[in-house]
């Protein structure tokens, strides 16, 4: 292999830093030379982490953009919705993009992401890593190779467990539209991605979504509720919901929950317990929140050759999970990435008989989303390269369609109507 390509973060976040570290597994791939990012405190840890030059360590996007091309690529992980404000000049200055789902919250962005992109005949990758799980990936493979037949409905479901639903849509960072996105774009364009990449070729043409915020109000907090978890809740014991539980006690989600305190570096417990106390948004009480995201959506999607698709996103749940079902004209597919496993039916018209199953066994974990987030990495790199890119690939044009069924479950469910998508040329 020629030298590795070389690659700057933009948003030295959690994903940012997470996909950067592609580089420490494959340095004969992958070099990191550069970060460009606001707070300091992320800057200085990852110019450590990569061993970066001090001369390009930069303060935002756009000043990497003016220093013109000084890598190959990018690895955009900023928030969303810095998300096409940030890579558009960075196309402009001749950078390859992997850039982080979703894509963009409003579709006139979109087009002007994919407007920029062909125009520059920059190359961009979106953060579709459910794509690169082995458990997807073989179901694509086998529709691909027509092994169902043709597709007649497509069926998934997400199910948000309760302690991640409260601590990314209803306490932390996602949990307004105005700021982040609507939940069904946040959570789901990766279920919504799939549908479309099942269906590659074929053009997702109407759509229509029921939902809302039913559970996450103050209306239905328990009599007594206080307003923080460690400050001023009588039942905060009994409470499923509690922060003491879930971030003192069990240690969840860490990343989200002591962002704030990253600038104390190794936070004491009782930094953490100050921090819930006071101003740390994890220590509210989730009926008394500023969320106004929904918590269950359901969305029905009619393709051009008839086919057609749903998904149900649901929160709160016991048991977090996302699951598929594909009916084809000559056989079907259901299973749980959760499971790693999927089973394929065929009718069997034999007399006694009714079908055969073949259970598909993938034996993979589930950390780092099935292990798409670096092999997505990888796949970039190979579109970089030039090089033939899987049946994976979340190259921008392959990616369109799915955000353009997001965006209008999300115009469908508002004003109750179905909702027509536009014919852009995407893959
Ligand atoms: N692929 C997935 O499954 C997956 C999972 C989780 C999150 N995400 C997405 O990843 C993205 C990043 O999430 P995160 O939790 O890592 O975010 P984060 O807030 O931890 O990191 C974003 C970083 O961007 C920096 N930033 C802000 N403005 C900037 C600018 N103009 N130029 C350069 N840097 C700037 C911020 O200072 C911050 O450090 C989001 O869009 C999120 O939706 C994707």
């Amino acid at each position: 292999m020629s030298e590795p390509l070389t690659t700057i973060i933009v948003g030295a976040g959690h994903r940012g830093v997470l996909y950067a570290s592609y580089a420490s597994a494959h340095p004969e791939e992958l070099r990191v030379v550069g970060v460009a990012d606001p707070d300091p405190v992320r800057r200085e840890a990852v110019r450590q982490r990569f061993g970066i030059a001090p001369e390009n360590c930069l303060g935002s996007a756009a000043e990497l953009a003016a220093r013109g091309r000084i890598a190959d690529t990018v690895i955009n992980g900023t928030m969303d919705a810095d998300h096409v404000t940030t890579t558009l000049p960075l196309l402009e200055a001749g950078y390859d993009v992997l850039l982080e789902k979703p894509i963009c919250p409003t579709q006139a962005e979109l087009l002007q992401l994919l407007q920029t992109a062909r125009r520059t005949g920059r190359r961009v990758c979106v953060g579709h890593v459910l794509r690169h799980a082995p458990f997807y990936a073989e179901i694509r493979r086998r529709v691909a190779a027509g092994e169902i037949g043709e597709l007649i409905t497509v069926n998934t479901t997400e199910r948000v467990s309760y302690h991640h639903m409260a601590v990314v849509f209803v306490r932390g960072k996602w949990n307004q539209k105005a700021t982040s996105n609507p939940m069904l774009m946040s959570k789901c364009c990766h279920d919504l991605d799939l549908i479309a990449w099942m269906k590659s070729g074929v053009r997702p043409q109407r759509v229509a979504s029921l939902g809302g915020r039913m559970h996450f109000r103050p209306e239905k907090a328990p009599d007594g509720a206080g307003t923080r978890c460690l400050v001023d809740c009588p039942i905060e014991r009994d409470c499923a919901y509690s922060a003491r539980k879930h971030y003192l006690e069990q240690n969840r989600w860490g990343t989200y929950v002591w962002h704030c305190l990253e600038h104390l570096g190794q936070p004491t417990m009782d930094d953490k317990i100050r921090s819930l106390s006071t101003d740390n948004p994890h220590g509210r009480c989730v009926w008394k929140c500023d969320n106004d995201v929904v918590d269950h959506q359901s969305v029905i999607v009619e393709f051009a050759d008839g086919c057609v698709a749903s998904h149900t996103l649901t929160t709160g749940t016991a048991k977090p999970c996302r699951t598929i079902h594909l009916v084809g004209t000559k056989g079907e597919i259901e299973g749980s990435v959760e499971d790693g496993s999927f089973v394929v039916r065929f009718p069997d018209a034999r007399p006694g008989h009714e079908f055969t199953e073949t259970p598909v066994d993938l034996k993979v974990s589930m950390d780092m989303h099935g292990g798409g987030d670096l092999r997505l990495v990888g796949d970039f790199l190979r579109v970089v390269r030039g090089e033939r890119p899987s049946l994976s690939t979340t190259q921008l044009e392959d990616s369109v369609y799915g955000h353009l069924i997001g965006f209008a479950a999300d115009v469908a469910m508002e004003e109750r109507r179905g909702v027509e998508i536009a014919d852009i040329g995407g893959r």
